[in-house]
């Protein structure tokens, strides 16, 4: 079974398991990548279902729209019951690293709203130690020198992604070399680097539940600590 039949499938099985949430005053929360956009579109064909999306990029956004599923600004919004989302890395207490698209820090933010955090992978995203995966870190552009000189000290070696603007008009750094054993303390300490926007590590807020496409189907995994 190939990469993306495997996205198709945990796409559609999200649907399932947001069932519950999928009312008629109901917002729900969109990521951003490819698997999300296997979301999105089978999140369309339920489209009268709930009231509309909050998204956690300029990309999701268009493609939402696209489907005629209304858009809402985040601040008219007071609650958002859950949220779906990919990512690039996944550990057993369901720790991410995020921001391989380079929405990280919307995608954050929106996190940190919803209720319920539903993370979709297929099976390669599946690590026991997070960082393989280059951590992305988008930066204030004239910090960028600074920040990756920072990076150097603890460790890590940051690579300037060349060419790309986030949502949000910064830059990313893209983070090699790191074993990220204690992921909240990493997290912690590298949105202290000053000039950092966000980083994409996402422990102080995991996610709640995580539906993983492998060839034999999908499995649910919560924390296992
Ligand atoms: C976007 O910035 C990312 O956080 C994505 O959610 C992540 O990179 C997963 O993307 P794919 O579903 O395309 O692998």
């Amino acid at each position: 079974m190939d990469q993306d039949t495997l996205k198709a499938s945990v796409a559609k099985a999200a649907i399932e398991y947001i069932d519950v949430y999928l009312q008629s005053d109901a917002i729900v929360g969109v990521g951003t990548g490819s698997t999300a956009n296997f979301f999105i579109d089978s999140l369309a064909e339920v489209k009268q279902r709930f009231m509309g999306a909050v998204a956690s990029s300029d990309a999701t956004e268009e493609r939402l729209k696209a489907h005629g599923i209304p858009v809402y600004d985040l601040n008219s919004v007071d609650e958002l019951a859950v949220y779906v989302d990919g990512a690039d890395e996944v550990n057993e207490s369901l720790e991410l690293i995020k921001g391989g698209g380079g929405a990280l820090t919307r995608e954050k933010i929106v996190a940190s709203v919803a209720k319920n955090f539903v993370c979709i992978v297929d099976t390669t995203k599946c690590v026991t130690t997070l960082g393989s995966f280059p951590l992305p870190i988008e930066v204030i552009a004239m910090a960028r020198s600074a920040v990756a000189r920072r990076l150097v000290g603890l460790g890590g070696q940051p690579v300037y992604r060349e060419n790309f603007v986030t949502d949000n008009g910064n830059v990313i750094l893209d983070v090699h070399g790191l074993a990220i054993d204690a992921a909240k303390e990493f997290e912690q300490t590298f949105n202290s680097l000053v000039g950092t926007v966000t980083n994409g590590l996402f422990a102080l807020r995991p996610a709640d539940v995580l539906l993983v496409g492998t060839s034999e189907g999908v499995q649910e995994k919560t924390a296992s600590n």
